[in-house]
């Protein structure tokens, strides 16, 4: 015997008669909504991770939020106004790092250099805004004097820096990445945030 099966649709019920007795013979609404709805989902999850995986990457970032808010734009402490000198000293920012399942504690996020010239405190980003490579200080033949000094330089392409983070050459796109400072009861907080490279303006 064949199984035949029609579909009674009665007012808001929706009815799947079977003349196979072994079979369930009515289903409810109620099951055939939510079975309907899971096939749906499945259906369209599938279709658009594979259609687009930038529009599950943007999913991603709609759900979890955080994971932008937590890298950029808010301020951590460092240390005390009396520890810092007129030559650089380099900090590292350590903060929990956020991905889409899993958030890991006491991870390092950047790094930074602070000086204090007089009572002026001033911050850079370890970064090279030409292309991101890490900022380092050390004794240069400085190319506007030809004299030797101390200075920040990047070693990928030569590009140098005077403390004060002005370029002394041409091939970054800007001066250094200055980060915005507080001092609070002594203490020195600066704002980290992560900028463009490879561009004259500064921006996130
Ligand atoms: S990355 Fe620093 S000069 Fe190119």
């Amino acid at each position: 015997m064949s199984k035949k099966n029609r579909v009674i649709v009665s007012g808001e019920n929706i009815e799947i008669v079977s003349d196979n007795s072994n079979a369930p013979s009515i289903e409810t609404k109620e099951n055939n909504s939510r079975r309907d709805f899971i096939k749906v989902a499945v259906a369209a999850g599938v279709g658009v991770c594979a259609v687009g995986t930038p529009i599950c990457a943007g999913t991603r970032m709609v759900l979890a939020p955080g994971f932008q808010e937590s890298q950029a734009g808010q301020f951590y402490p460092l240390t005390t106004i009396n520890a810092l000198t007129e030559k650089p000293q380099k900090f590292a920012i350590v903060d929990s790092k956020r991905d889409a399942w899993t958030t890991l504690p006491d991870q390092k996020i950047g790094s930074l250099f602070v000086r204090k010239v007089g009572s002026e405190v001033s911050a850079f980003h370890a970064l090279c805004p030409h292309a991101g490579c890490m900022i380092q200080i050390g004794t240069k033949k400085n190319p506007k004097t030809g004299n030797e000094e101390e200075m920040f330089y990047c070693p990928c392409h030569a590009a140098h820096f005077r403390f004060d983070g002005t370029r002394l050459d041409g091939v970054s796109p800007r001066d250094l990445d200055s980060l915005e400072v507080k001092i609070e009861n002594g203490n020195v907080f600066v704002k980290f945030e992560n900028f463009t490279f490879g561009i004259a303006e500064k921006r996130t």
